[in-house]
């Protein structure tokens, strides 16, 4: 067997078009969607995604707010600033990039963003919404393998779900997303006994590790759909510098159904997803203002 693989730039592509128009719309009825970015420090990571999230904003029609602050920055000014844009009527998303220097207090910063606006999911609230089957913003990285399940018409009512990994970010609201739509779940992480055990029994398969080829063939059910959301840069070895995923591709194309690659996977769809939630959020305040 070979997989199908998953193509989340196209998928990106056709869900972005979308929210393009969508956005056009709304601006026409003079609600245009607006995110707020906030970045603090100079981590080569975080200012590459910040630049991707603005720049992908701008292309959908949707404005864009970045504010930058140092390493070294008081986490007062940072909350003042949030104080502001939750203020301020005209932003409908506020995103502020982790992770965040020791000196912040990360849940703090996270819950002084209005749940309205916060279009990554992860204000405590937003969670427990997730949890309970509420409406809520989900977070972008699960939102978008939901959405890369749904286009490849995998299905998840019933099926067994093994997410590897216990973030907030990915793992837990993983878990939840799948457990909402009427899978089976099983969380594994660093502390799980007989990993291979547990992945060999998935229908649907979750790599959320951050560790370059952790999952290889041997671990994986002939047939499974086996999602890798790992974004490693390779620092040695012949292919240095290059991103790779926490699925050992080549070994695991052979025997899953169906397999996302890295780059050109699930990336892709993490800021396509944002998009979205920052257009429902404007959709919302344009309800509320009744325009
Ligand atoms: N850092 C890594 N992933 C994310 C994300 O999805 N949102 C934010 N705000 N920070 C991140």
């Amino acid at each position: 067997m070979t997989a199908h693989i998953l193509d989340g730039n196209a998928l990106s592509a056709s869900v972005r078009g979308q929210l393009a128009e969508d956005a056009a719309a709304l601006t026409a009825r003079g609600v245009q969607p607006c995110l707020a970015v906030i970045l603090v420090g100079a981590d080569p990571a975080s200012a590459v995604y910040v630049r991707n999230k603005v720049a992908a904003c701008e292309k959908a029609g949707i404005r864009s707010l970045r504010f930058d602050y140092p390493q070294d920055a008081d986490p007062d000014t940072v909350l003042a600033r949030i104080a502001e844009l939750n203020a301020d009527p005209s932003v409908h998303g506020i995103l502020v990039q982790l992770p965040l220097p020791p000196q912040f207090d990360e849940a703090a910063v996270l819950e002084a963003i209005s749940v309205t606006k916060d279009v990554d999911g992860f204000h405590a609230e937003n969670v427990g919404r997730l949890s309970q089957g509420q409406e809520a913003f989900f977070p972008c990285t699960p939102h978008g393998v939901m959405k890369m399940l749904e286009a490849a018409e995998v299905p998840v009512k019933g099926a067994h779900a093994v997410v590897i990994g216990r973030s907030n970010i990915v793992g837990k609201p993983m878990a939840m997303l799948l457990l909402r739509a009427g899978a089976t779940v099983t969380v594994c992480h660093s502390q799980t006994r007989d990993l291979a055990e547990h992945t060999r029994r998935a229908d649907i398969l979750v790599a959320a590790v951050g560790r370059p080829g952790f999952v290889t063939g041997d671990m994986v059910r002939p047939g499974a759909a086996v999602i890798d959301v790992g974004i490693n840069r390779l620092k040695e070895g012949p292919n240095a510098g290059k991103l790779c995923g926490d699925v050992d591709f080549e070994s695991v194309r052979k025997v899953a159904g169906v397999l996302t690659p890295v780059p050109g996977g699930v990336g892709p769809m993490t800021i396509t997803m944002l998009l979205a939630n920052t257009v429902e959020s404007a959709r919302r305040a344009a309800r509320a203002q009744g325009v």
